[in-house]
């Protein structure tokens, strides 16, 4: 088994997918390991610059996102400082041009509502030019559709599509959900993951509930 953990490009030859956790510089962001991101338009490394936007640090809002996620190409994340107030009677952001308007520069973040950070559970698939928007979280082995625009909180394990994303279906019956939800097989230590891989693959949920139990954990 390849020791992964220390490189950028998970598949040799192959500079158009990374472990996106070793690229990450800003430390409002954060990347659990093994979650990729494929892009095949920029590249890969500067998803900092291209797929997380409006993110200004003087908001200290954070990007957190779990383990084994796979986040698909041109998917992005729109901070805080893209919503213009809405508390005011114009949408013009008028704290941001504090020297024009001789306003208090202290008030710049006065421009624009504040919903709070992004937070994209484990093992979540965020499909082709996604959008997410600040405020969201989005539960574990959630699914969002190809050109999603996800306004509201997620369930783990649903899957949503459209503008704005609604719910498409389950991925599985509830009492699956909850065992998957306990067993947190993505928190494992590798070699347990990979000694019960046919066993995730094969959606054999029962292997993985009496291991946890057997295991005491
Ligand atoms: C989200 C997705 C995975 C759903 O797959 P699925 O569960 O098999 O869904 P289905 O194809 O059975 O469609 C179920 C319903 O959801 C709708 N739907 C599917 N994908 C949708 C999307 N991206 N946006 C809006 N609605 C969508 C379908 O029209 C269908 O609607 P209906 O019930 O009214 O007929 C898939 O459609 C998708 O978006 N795939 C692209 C993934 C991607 O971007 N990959 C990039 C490389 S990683």
């Amino acid at each position: 088994m390849v020791d992964s953990k220390k490189r950028i490009y998970p598949r040799t030859g192959d500079q158009e997918t990374i472990y996106l956790k070793k690229v990450i510089t800003d430390p409002n962001i954060s990347v659990g390991e093994y979650t990729m991101y494929n892009d095949f338009v920029n590249n890969p490394v500067d998803f900092e610059r291209n797929n997380v936007l409006y993110h200004y640090p003087i908001n200290h809002d954070r990007l957190l996102i779990g383990k084994f996620c796979s986040i698909a190409c041109g998917a992005k994340f729109l901070f805080n400082s893209a919503n213009h107030t809405m508390k005011s009677l114009s949408t013009y952001p008028f704290p941001l041009f504090f020297e024009e308007w001789g306003l208090d520069k202290r008030n710049v973040t006065d421009a624009w509502d504040n919903k709070g950070d992004i937070v994209i559970g484990n093992d979540v698939w965020i499909g082709y030019e996604a959008v997410i928007l600040a405020g969201v979280t989005i539960g574990d082995g959630a699914v969002i559709g190809s050109r999603a625009v996800v306004t509201k909180d997620v369930e783990p394990y649903t899957v949503v599509g459209g503008v704005p994303a609604r719910a498409i279906r389950k991925r599985f019956p509830d009492e699956v959900i909850a065992d998957l939800l306990e067993v947190k097989w993505w928190n494992w230590p590798k070699e347990r993951i990979a000694e019960h891989l046919a066993d995730i693959q094969t959606g054999q949920i029962e292997a993985l509930r009496m291991n946890r139990i057997k295991e005491g954990k």
